[in-house]
């Protein structure tokens, strides 16, 4: 039984394998997932997640049961564990589909889980299949992941989907990473560490625009208001990289500027025409690649 917990357990292999079957399923309606059952379990909002994994399930001819708001509806309202919970769901469904507000849910969930885990975010800590679309976009429209210089930026501290990435990035080579970020919102030094541990080394710069031009890819991200302790103490850093159209000019002509989407008020909306601006196509491409997901994990 194999689960989606944490980016640094999906090898490069198994990425280019994941890669190549997201290439063959685009446009698929070819039925490979009938009769299978995919419960999605979600703890906190979620829009691409969850409708591009409920629509890659119906595309291959599988069916859904849903509580998009299990926090409300769900019996851990009621005081139920998630290990409870999981173990039940593993009766009524083939794969769960979870996001939570805790970070290592989604692993206590797969411990006891009788059916495959998915995590689909778990608090500040993963979100393994945001990264394997970002880098099958990277991969598909720059042309190679190798050797590129990379610029992520935002709140670095909460964010699990760049986590997730630069563990992703782990798994290829020579790759530049540069994260700007406020020094209150830098990545961990934990985090900073383990990674280091496993070759990777960047470069901090609280300075965006002295480093965007540099860039084959730049990975912007939204402030993540929900992990604030105080609405004040959010509003210090919201708005506070804003990448507008003169600023997206300064990336090279074949750069691609990436978002896990929802944006708020770090990309100006003028900026969706520049020829750079790839994260539309980046959402679209979550289809596809949750296509490749749910068929290794319920059907190869
Ligand atoms: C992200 C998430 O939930 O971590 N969204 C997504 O899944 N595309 C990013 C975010 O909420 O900022």
């Amino acid at each position: 039984m194999r689960h989606i917990i944490h980016a640094k357990d999906i090898s490069r292999e198994d990425m280019e394998m994941l890669f190549k079957s997201a290439d063959a399923l685009e446009g698929s309606r070819e039925p490979i997932l009938e009769g299978k059952i995919l419960a999605s379990l979600f703890f906190e909002p979620s829009t691409r997640t969850r409708f591009s994994f409920e629509s890659a399930m119906y595309r291959l001819g599988g069916n859904v049961i849903t509580a998009e708001n299990a926090k409300e509806f769900s019996s851990t309202s009621k005081g139920e564990t998630i290990e409870d919970t999981i173990k039940v769901i593993g009766a009524y469904a083939d794969v769960v589909v979870m996001r939570h507000f805790q970070e290592g849910a989604a692993a206590a969930a797969a411990k006891v889980s009788t059916v495959p885990v998915i995590n689909a975010g778990d608090g500040i800590g993963q979100h393994p299949t945001q990264t394997l679309l970002d880098l099958y976009l990277i991969q598909r429209e720059f042309g190679k992941i190798d050797g590129i210089s990379i610029v992520i930026i935002g709140d670095l501290k909460n964010g699990r989907t760049i986590k997730s990435l630069l563990w992703g990035l782990s798994k290829f080579k020579d790759i530049k990473i540069t994260l700007v970020s406020p020094k209150a919102l830098r990545l961990t030094r934990e985090c900073l560490a383990e990674l280091q541990d496993v070759g990777i080394t960047v470069t901090e710069t609280e300075d965006l625009e002295s480093v965007i031009g540099d860039a084959d890819i730049v990975y912007q991200t939204r402030i993540q208001k929900e992990r604030f302790p105080t609405i004040e103490e959010y509003e210090k850093y919201k708005g506070c990289y804003l990448i507008d159209v003169p600023l997206a000019k300064k990336m090279k002509p074949k750069a691609l500027l990436l978002h896990p989407l929802p944006r708020v008020d770090e990309i100006a909306p003028e900026v969706d025409d520049l020829p750079q601006a790839a994260y539309f196509k980046q959402a679209k491409y979550g289809v596809l690649m949750r296509k490749a997901v749910l068929k290794w994990i319920l059907v190869d």
